[in-house]
């Protein structure tokens, strides 16, 4: 029974992997295509491809500004919050795009493939209405300011109404990760949990504006991630650190904090239920973050990391590298010698090779849904002559 169960699953497993290279092979093809052309992202420091830096005061870099942040790919600090790329680069270059300009780190910089308004430290809600509550925000650019500029930019990023509706319809429009500073802010100050659940149907009413306004505009494609499992965070885990280990699951995550990540992602989900209802027309995908990353934090050495997928690559401090007051990027605070082999890279970001694997596991996978749906090329053989084939394929 074993013994032909495993033949099975062997069989099994050769044919999805060779179902897996023909759809890598059509998605290669897909992409030169370019059903997307351009990319549109609103969000924080997930998605903030430079946004935080270019905004920061030159004599007071934001942290991602320094050495080791950017040591694996770009191999000097680009403003991202990790070693390497995010997934919005990888969603770039998996659609055959530029990485994402950032709008605030490149004010001459080239927008026509797409533009990015994520800022690292930015919530959803409104930064006086957190002020209000005790929470203090680094800049006036939450999801609705982001949208507010990326209206008021219109003129310069595509010129004429006509023009920018066609921009914006062909646009993969990424919104988010959003929400997760505004979590942040009263759970780093240690604020019952209750009250941090009052802000969810807040964020996520905030969110589903955002995208509503952006459907007026024009938008037709939106990918909408979901939020982290934030009991498996570094920073969550250093700071909630308890020797009652009933509050851990068998993986070491902080099991209240994960629910907390499971109410937000269920929450956002009915309301993007309710937003395909109202425009069926559009294309509302949800991303699910929460669990394309908790796999990796759940089954480290099938993913090709170290058995320790709990402990910061970059940082300092007993007993997960992490230390709140000496951050990744501080002066003397060293990365780990292999951050390929580490899911965590500062404590409150991923590493790059985090980043791949979800955005494989979107993008290919099944944490997108519905799922993307790649067949464009397949479509255009079947349907056009071969030149539109070759003019398709010489686009690119
Ligand atoms: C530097 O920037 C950080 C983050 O915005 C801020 O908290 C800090 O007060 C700034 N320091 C100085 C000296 O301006
Ligand atoms: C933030 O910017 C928005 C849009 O420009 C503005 O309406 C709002 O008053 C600003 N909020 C604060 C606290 O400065
Ligand atoms: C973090 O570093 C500070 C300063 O070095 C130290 O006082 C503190 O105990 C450290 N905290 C933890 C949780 O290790
Ligand atoms: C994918 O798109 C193609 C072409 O537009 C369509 O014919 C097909 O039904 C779609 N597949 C799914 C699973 O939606």
């Amino acid at each position: 029974m074993a013994s032909l169960d495993s033949h099975v699953l062997k069989k099994l497993v050769s044919l999805s992997f060779s179902a897996l290279f023909i759809m890598i092979t059509m998605v290669k093809s897909e992409s030169q295509c370019q059903n997307f052309q351009s990319i549109i992202s609103f969000g924080d420091s997930i998605a903030d491809t430079g946004n935080l830096l270019g905004l920061s005061d030159r004599n007071n870099l934001s942290l991602n500004g320094f050495p080791p942040y950017g040591e694996t790919f770009f191999h000097h600090p680009t403003g991202r919050s990790s070693d390497g790329r995010l997934i919005i680069d990888f969603i770039a270059e998996f659609l055959g795009l530029p990485y994402v300009t950032p709008y605030f780190g490149s004010k001459n910089g080239n927008f026509q493939k797409g533009v990015n308004f994520a800022v690292g430290s930015a919530t959803a809600l409104e930064v006086s209405f957190l002020e209000e509550r005790g929470y203090h925000c680094p800049h006036n650019i939450s999801l609705g300011v982001q949208v507010k500029i990326f209206k008021e930019s219109l003129p310069n990023l595509c010129g004429l109404p006509s023009d920018c509706k066609n921009m914006i319809g062909n646009a993969l429009i990424l919104m988010g990760e959003i929400g997760g500073n505004d979590y942040n802010g009263p759970f780093f100050q240690r604020r019952p949990v209750d009250e941090v659940k009052e802000l969810v149907p807040l964020v996520i009413s905030t969110i589903s504006s955002a995208i509503t306004e952006l459907i007026s505009m024009g938008g037709r494609t939106f990918l909408v991630p979901g939020e982290f499992p934030i009991g498996c965070s570094v920073a969550y885990l250093t700071l909630y650190q308890t020797s009652n280990m009933e509050e851990y699951d068998s993986f070491g995550c902080l099991k209240w904090l994960n629910k907390f990540g499971e109410y937000h992602d269920e929450q956002l989900q009915a309301e993007l239920k309710r937003l395909r209802n109202l425009n069926p027309h559009v294309n509302i995908i949800y991303a699910d973050y929460y669990n394309a990353l908790l796999r990796l934090n759940q089954e480290p050495t099938k993913y090709g990391f170290i058995d320790k997928p709990l402990s910061a690559c970059c940082g300092v401090g007993e007993p997960y590298n992490f230390n709140f007051s000496t951050c990744c990027g501080s002066f003397g605070v060293d990365s780990c010698n292999d951050p390929s082999k580490y899911v965590a890279w500062d404590g409150i970001h991923m590493t790059e090779a985090a980043y791949k694997l979800m955005a494989d596991g979107l993008l290919k996978g099944p944490y997108a849904s519905p799922p993307f749906n790649w067949t464009c090329l397949s479509s255009k053989i079947k349907n056009k002559n071969s030149l539109d084939t070759q003019s398709c394929l010489m686009n690119s």
